[in-house]
C-alpha cells in the first residue's frame, strides 16, 4: 500500500516522513512544488523503494491525477501549504492560490478517484487535511481554549486561507461523502524548522550574535507542541478518526514569547556562553508589533485524548532542550538555509543585513 503526503519536503511533513520510513515499510510518495520551505536537506538519504519526491504543485490537477493513477494511494496527507503568517501580510496571494485553490484541486481529484475505487479500497481511503488553531482567531487571557465546537474567526490572510480549505473539506464530506479528516494544531517546534519561525529564528540569532526581535510587549501567548508529537496525533488520526470529524491537537504548554525568548537564551548561555560572559537575554529587542496580531491561542486536547488516545510525549522543556541541541550541531543544514533568499526576507521584513564580519560561527 502507498500513502499519498503533500508538503512533505517542509518542516512538519519532513518530520512525519523520516517517523514514518522509521515504523513502516508502506511507501510514502511526497508531492512538493519545493518553494523556499521546502528542503531536499531533509530527506535525501531516505530508501527509494519506499519513499519517493514528486517535484509538483498541489494546483495542478493533471500532477495529481496522475500521481493518483499510478500510485493509487490508500490516503492522502495534505500539508503543502503558505505557512508564515508575516509573509503572508506581505504578499497574501500565494496563499489565496495554494492554501485554498491548492486544497480545492487535491479535494476534486480526490473525489474523482474515489469514485473509481470499490470494495475495501473503498472503505479504507481517506483525506486527511492538516490545519491549524489559528482559524479560530484570538483568545483573551480567561478564555477556555479552542474546542473542536468554537467559531471560525480567522485574523490574518494565512489563516482566512487556511480557514477557507477547513470549510472546503467539510463541504466535500457533508455533499460528497469523502472520506475526510481535519486535524487543528497548535505551533509547533522542533528540527528542520525554516529559521523565519520565531523559536529557530531565536536559537540562531542567539547564537550568531544578532538581536533577538520580539514584536510588541512580547507577552502574546502560544500553545507550543514538539513536531514528532503532532505527527504521533496525525497518525493517530489517520489510523482511528471519524470521517468526518476534526481533531484539535495542541502541546498543553502555554508559554508567552517573552518567556520562550529567555528559555532559549538560558540553554544556549550554558552550550554556547557569550564571549563577555552575559546572558544571550541582553540580545532581546522588542520591534514593532505585527499588524493583527493574535494575543492567545490554546486548545482543548480532551476530544483527541478521549476519542483517539493521543497526548502529547514531549514537555515544552524537554522539546526545546532537544531543538536547541539540533540547531547548534547541524551547521551545514543551517548554512544552506541561511544563504540566498532567507537573507532577502530577513532584509525585508526586519530591516537589517546580516553583518557577515559579526557573525560567529557556530
Ligand atoms: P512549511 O512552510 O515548513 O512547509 C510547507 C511545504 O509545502 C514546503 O515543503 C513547500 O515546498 C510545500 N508547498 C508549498 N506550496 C506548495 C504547492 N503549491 N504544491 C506543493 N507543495 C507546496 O510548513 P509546515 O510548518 O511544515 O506546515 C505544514 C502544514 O501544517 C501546513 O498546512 C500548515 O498550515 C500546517 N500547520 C503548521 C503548524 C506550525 O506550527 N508549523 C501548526 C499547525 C498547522
Ligand atoms: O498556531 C499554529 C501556527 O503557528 C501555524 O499555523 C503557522 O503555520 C505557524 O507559522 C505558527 O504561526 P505563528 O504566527 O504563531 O508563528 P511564528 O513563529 O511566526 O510566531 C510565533 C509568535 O512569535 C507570534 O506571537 C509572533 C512572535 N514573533 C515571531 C517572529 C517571527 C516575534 O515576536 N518575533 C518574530 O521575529
Amino acid at each position: 500500500m502507498t500513502i499519498l503526503i503533500t508538503g512533505g519536503a517542509g518542516f512538519i511533513g519532513s518530520n512525519f516522513i523520516l517517523d514514518w520510513a522509521a515504523g513502516s515499510n508502506e511507501k510514502i510518495i511526497n508531492l512538493d512544488k519545493m518553494t523556499y520551505a521546502g528542503n531536499p536537506d531533509n530527506l535525501f538519504h531516505l530508501n527509494p523503494e519506499v519513499y519517493e519526491l514528486v517535484v509538483g504543485d498541489i494546483c495542478d490537477p493533471e500532477t495529481v491525477k496522475n500521481i493518483l493513477e499510478k500510485h493509487k494511494p490508500r490516503a492522502i496527507l495534505n500539508l503543502a501549504a503558505e505557512s508564515h503568517v508575516d509573509r503572508s501580510i506581505y504578499a497574501p496571494a500565494e496563499f489565496m492560490t495554494t492554501n485554498v485553490m491548492g486544497t480545492f484541486n487535491l479535494l476534486e481529484s480526490s473525489r474523482a478517484y474515489y469514485d473509481t475505487l470499490t470494495g475495501p479500497q473503498k472503505d479504507r481511503f481517506r483525506f486527511l487535511h492538516v490545519s491549524t488553531d489559528e482559524v479560530f482567531g484570538s483568545l483573551e487571557p480567561a478564555d477556555p481554549p479552542f474546542s473542536e465546537e468554537s467559531p471560525y474567526r480567522p485574523n490574518s490572510p494565512y489563516s482566512a486561507s487556511k480557514a477557507a480549505a477547513d470549510h472546503l473539506v467539510r463541504a466535500y464530506f457533508k455533499t460528497y461523502n469523502l472520506p475526510v479528516l481535519t486535524t487543528n494544531c497548535s505551533n509547533n517546534y522542533g528540527p528542520r524548522q525554516f529559521p523565519e519561525k520565531f523559536i529557530p529564528l531565536l536559537i540562531l540569532n542567539a547564537a550568531y550574535g544578532h538581536s533577538l526581535p520580539i514584536y510588541g510587549d512580547g507577552l502574546q501567548v502560544r500553545d507550543w507542541i514538539y513536531v514528532t508529537d503532532h505527527c504521533t496525533a496525525i497518525r493517530n488520526v489517520l489510523q482511528f478518526g471519524q470521517p468526518g470529524e476534526t481533531y484539535n491537537i495542541g502541546g498543553q504548554a502555554e508559554k508567552n514569547n517573552l518567556d520562550v525568548a529567555r528559555a532559549i537564551c538560558q540553554i544556549i548561555d550554558q552550550e554556547r556562553p557569550r564571549d563577555d560572559g552575559q546572558s544571550h537575554a541582553i540580545q532581546i529587542t522588542h520591534v514593532t508589533d505585527r499588524p493583527g496580531h493574535d494575543r492567545r491561542y490554546a486548545i482543548c486536547g480532551i476530544k483527541i485524548d478521549r476519542k483517539l488516545g493521543f497526548t502529547p510525549r514531549w514537555s515544552f522543556e524537554e522539546g526545546l532542550a532537544m531543538t536547541v541541541d539540533w540547531y547548534l550541531n547541524n551547521p551545514k543544514w543551517v548554512e544552506r538555509v541561511r544563504s540566498g533568499t532567507y537573507r532577502e526576507w530577513l532584509d525585508l521584513h526586519y530591516g537589517q543585513k546580516a553583518p557577515e564580519s559579526q557573525e560567529k560561527k557556530l
